[in-house]
């Protein structure tokens, strides 16, 4: 497997076989690093890091992960570069690839981060945009794998909010990978037809299957996966959170949820999530509309099902998967 000078925009880019390498390759690191074994084999090398959006997982991953393989890093906040505002794209992309080796990007719209790729003639990295948010999706998998043994054939409930980023990339990361993905959630958040289309043809050839339901007895009946992400994402407007708590609560995941899943069913969620009344905006929507947590409860989120740390942690070695294997010859 040689992916050496390819970008990681979105998994639709990538074969099953290349996905799985990710995830494997994410497990020797991960195991290398629990066993002290330096790993720093891109050392001399640079990387950039874009953010539009704020970061916590994400950032950290980078950063901590090009440490480990010897890299620097160069982080530009959303207000501290000339991206967008003074200069293209397009300008931008040709100025960081004359310096480094490769580059994040976390932002709005898809196309931007394509349009990076497109001319910045080194790899660019996909930290999160709008309609997707791939290198979760391979610490995702790789947490599956971990706590249930296997990917194909496991039954994977999303609800909520189905037509962003993390609905999406699910939705793509299940049909690459034979699993039985549900988006449990209001019709209304149901994701793109154009993306369900592309999902069930990839499906029909490795045996994953697609279904969006509104109904929440039936979807969760026999699931071994329950996820969920925020109701409102970033960049989105304050003044949708009404419509978002009257329309996606009935999909909260909650204990009685839970119960309808299989009894080893695992509870996961990208993070950040709110789950209690410890963040300013948990608090803000409290006061407002007297909610104390929203698309998960904080029982469920701190159950023995809830498995978001060991998620959040992979992000960090599945990251560095996706930048040892597009920066360096793997053979
Ligand atoms: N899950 C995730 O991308 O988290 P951050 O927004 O903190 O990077
Ligand atoms: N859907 C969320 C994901 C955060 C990791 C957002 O875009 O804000």
């Amino acid at each position: 497997m040689n992916l050496k000078g390819r970008s990681f925009l979105k998994l639709m880019d990538f074969t099953t076989e290349e996905i799985l390498y990710f995830i494997d390759l994410a497990a020797e690191l991960k195991e290398k690093k629990r066993r002290g074994i330096r790993h720093d084999s891109l050392t001399g090398k640079n990387i950039a890091l874009i953010f539009e959006k704020t970061s916590t997982r994400t950032r950290c991953s980078f950063e901590v992960a090009a440490h480990d393989l010897g890299m620097h890093v160069t982080y530009l906040d959303p207000s501290g570069s000339q991206i967008g505002k003074k200069e293209s794209i397009k300008d931008t992309a040709r100025v960081l690839g004359r310096m480094f080796d490769g580059i994040e990007y976390r932002g709005y719209g898809q196309e931007i981060v394509e349009e990076l790729a497109k001319y910045a003639q080194v790899p660019v990295w996909n930290g999160l945009t709008n309609e997707f948010h791939p290198t979760q999706m391979i610490a995702d998998m790789l947490t599956i794998r971990e706590h249930l043994g296997k990917l194909e054939g496991v039954k994977f409930v999303y609800m909520g909010d189905a037509r962003y980023n993390m609905g999406n990339s699910l939705m793509v990361a299940c049909a690459k990978l034979g699993m039985h993905f549900v988006a449990c959630t209001s019709k209304k958040y149901f994701p793109d037809q154009k993306l369900v289309d592309y999902c069930t043809e990839v499906a029909s050839k490795t045996g994953a299957t697609i279904t969006l339901s509104e109904d929440v007895d039936k979807a969760l009946d026999k699931a071994d996966v329950v996820y969920t992400d925020v109701w409102v994402s970033m960049g989105e407007p304050d003044d949708v959170w009404e419509e978002r708590i009257r329309e996606l609560l009935p999909y909260q995941v909650n204990a009685d949820v839970m119960k309808r899943a299989r009894d080893s069913a695992i509870f996961m969620h990208c993070l950040p999530a709110f789950h209690d009344l410890e963040t300013k905006i948990g608090r803000d929507v409290h006061q407002k509309f007297g909610l104390t947590e929203m698309e998960v409860t904080d029982e469920v989120f701190e159950s023995s099902q809830s498995v978001v740390f060991d998620e959040a942690e992979n992000r960090m070695h599945t990251i560095k998967a996706v930048m040892l294997a597009t920066l360096a010859d793997m053979q």
